[in-house]
């Protein structure tokens, strides 16, 4: 098979960059390890920033999304037994974020590119990439046991952080940057109603917690846990136990208990590999880098960098000019250091860290307290939270 572009991955990444590239007259094959069901379930991020959002339905795919997807213009900060709310809307001009799964958004994309005419191959196996320094690039991988190889221009590494694109591009040329929490988020979809209008992130003594939804019957609860926590440990009790006290007020907000439908745990860590391209590879999205979940940045973040690629691409097939490919990491690098940098200071305003001791205890509501009551403390949480300006 021979195509323009050759995607690793039918996650966000991958799907919506096949997507663009479709929009700017650009072929594209996409192939995935895993199978159509298993990713459209598969239950991960909920927070879209406004320019997602803008993106999805500017580009034909939000009809689903203006349906279903709540829109909030505003956070909770929970702490001292009291909530503290962020309001975006004032803070930022009008802007808010949209509560829509992440497995919708992949749904969605499937749907646009399956209905285009495009080409997204589910379940292969021993996915290789080969000559991407050089001029002959292949993409090889076996289906229902039989060899298969794709030729292409460029490939796209959009295969998350436990890919193969990453780790193929030889030693030396990347430098990684990385920090490991002490601690794991244990996140629970439950069906019962939210219990709050709006998110809530709790700052508590025995640790963070965060209340979402994915609907107005469904919703969304993480509590941080020790990093190497058995789920096994936590019987729902417990987890409900927990939940209570972690988002207990001195007023009488109740949280809703209901049927527990699925529950996980998702380590923490910061990771950025620099440059993001080499040869005629490009990695997006979790394959070049990682946010902890606090700022609810990771899905947005890899929509960005496909913006950038699948702009620099039609650059190239339109005109020939390379150099806006030849940008594409620095480009990416300058929002995924912001983002970076927002979500480390979200996680470590909000989480208990093992060598905590009273002085950080009080700093952190310190900050908390700043964050809350000055409106360029809260504008600054709010213009990050929603999402900073594209630059392409
Ligand atoms: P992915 O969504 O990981 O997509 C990569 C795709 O490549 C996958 O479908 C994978 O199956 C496929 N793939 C991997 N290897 C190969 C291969 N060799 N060949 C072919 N295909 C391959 N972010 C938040 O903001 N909030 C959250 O609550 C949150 N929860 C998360 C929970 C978990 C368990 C994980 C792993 C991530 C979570 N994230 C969260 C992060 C967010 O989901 C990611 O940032 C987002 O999925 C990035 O999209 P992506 O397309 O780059 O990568
Ligand atoms: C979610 O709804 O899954 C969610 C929301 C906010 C976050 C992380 C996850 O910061």
């Amino acid at each position: 098979m021979r195509t323009q572009v050759g995607i690793v991955g039918a996650g966000p990444a991958g799907l919506m960059l096949s997507h663009l590239l479709h929009l700017s007259g650009v072929e594209s094959v996409v192939i995935e390890n895993k199978s159509r069901k298993y990713v459209e379930e598969r239950v991960r991020a909920g927070v879209l920033e406004q320019g997602t959002v803008d993106l999805m339905i500017e580009t034909g795919v939000g009809t689903r999304l203006k349906q279903l997807g709540l829109v909030h213009h505003g956070v909770e900060l929970r702490f001292d037994g009291r909530g503290h709310r962020i309001d975006f809307a004032d803070l930022t001009g009008g802007k808010g974020i949209t509560i829509y799964a992440q497995h919708e958004v992949v749904r969605d994309l499937t749907d646009a590119r399956l209905a285009d005419g495009g080409q997204v191959i589910f379940e292969v196996d021993d996915v290789s990439i080969h000559d991407f320094d050089g001029t002959r690039l292949r993409i090889t991988y076996r289906k229902d046991g039989a060899p298969h190889q794709i030729e292409c221009d460029f490939i796209a590494g959009c295969d998350g952080f436990h890919g193969i694109c990453r780790p193929t591009i030889p030693a030396g040329v990347l430098t990684a940057f990385e920090r490991v929490y002490p601690f794991a988020w244990l996140g629970i979809l439950a069906e019962v109603a939210p219990s709050s209008d709006e998110l809530i992130y709790a700052s508590h003594e025995r640790g963070f917690a965060l209340h979402s939804m994915r609907s107005q019957q469904l919703t969304r609860l993480y509590i941080q846990c020790a990093p190497d926590e058995q789920i096994e440990a936590w019987p729902d009790a417990r987890i409900w136990d927990e939940m209570h006290r972690r988002f207990a007020t001195h007023d009488e907000w109740k949280l809703h208990e209901g049927p527990v439908v699925q529950k996980g745990i998702t380590e923490m860590r910061s990771f950025v590999v620099e440059p993001m391209q080499y040869g005629n590879l490009f990695l997006a999205g979790d394959a070049a880098h990682i946010v902890p979940p606090t700022g609810a940045k990771g899905l947005n973040l890899a929509i960005a960098d496909v913006r950038v690629l699948a702009r620099a691409l039609a650059e190239f097939y339109r005109r020939g000019s390379r150099d806006a490919l030849n940008r594409y990491s620095d480009v990416c690098l300058r929002r995924v250091w912001k983002v970076q940098r927002f979500s480390w200071w979200m996680t470590s305003m909000l989480h208990r860290f093992e060598d905590d001791n009273a002085f950080d205890r009080r700093r952190q509501l310190a900050e908390l307290d700043y964050v809350t009551n000055s409106r360029a403390g809260s504008q600054s949480l709010a213009e990050n939270y929603v999402g900073l300006p594209m630059e392409l």
